[in-house]
């Protein structure tokens, strides 16, 4: 699983995000999906860059509120602590592994829109126990489908 920022146009947002893959090696591309019923849809489409976190046992907390929370309804990010990179793309400060990327290209995927990312700036690297989709099956989506 992972946490998902972008900024646009003064707006901030982000999800929790399980539909995500490595998509090449060479050069290296990673692809997330967002819906287009989310709040971050609109600003993640607009963003040159995204911040893609993953999220491990001691980020069960920003699960929960990039998740089980909607940006329609409340300021994720002044319940959580972050900061902007150059570009103003919210770095979430707890997750330990994180990159953030260009966004090259978005794909119609149907009810999602794939996000092809181009890794530009890591962070952590190290081996990490990644919470899946199981382990935080108690979340309920924070925005309708
Ligand atoms: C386990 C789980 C997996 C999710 N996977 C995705 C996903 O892959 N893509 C996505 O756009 N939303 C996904 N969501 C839904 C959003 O994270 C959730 O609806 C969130 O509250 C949306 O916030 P927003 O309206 O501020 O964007 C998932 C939610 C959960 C609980």
């Amino acid at each position: 699983m992972y946490i998902v920022t972008a900024a646009a146009g003064g707006r901030r947002a982000g999800c929790l995000v399980g539909f995500a893959t490595q998509a090449s090696m060479d050069p290296e591309r990673f692809m997330v999906c967002i819906s287009r019923a989310n709040a971050t849809y609109p600003v993640a489409m607009d963003a040159e860059r995204l911040a893609v976190h993953a999220v491990t046992e001691g980020e069960r907390g920003l699960a929960e509120l990039f998740g089980g929370r909607t940006g329609d309804e409340v300021d994720k990010f002044s319940r959580c602590s972050w900061e902007p990179a150059d570009d103003g793309t919210p770095i979430l400060s707890g997750p330990p592994t994180w990159f953030l990327g260009r966004v090259l290209e978005r794909i119609d995927l149907g009810d999602h829109v794939g996000c092809v990312v181009e890794p530009e700036r890591w962070h952590g690297g190290g081996p990490i126990a990644q919470l899946t989709e199981r382990d935080l099956a108690e979340i309920e989506p924070g925005h309708p489908a």
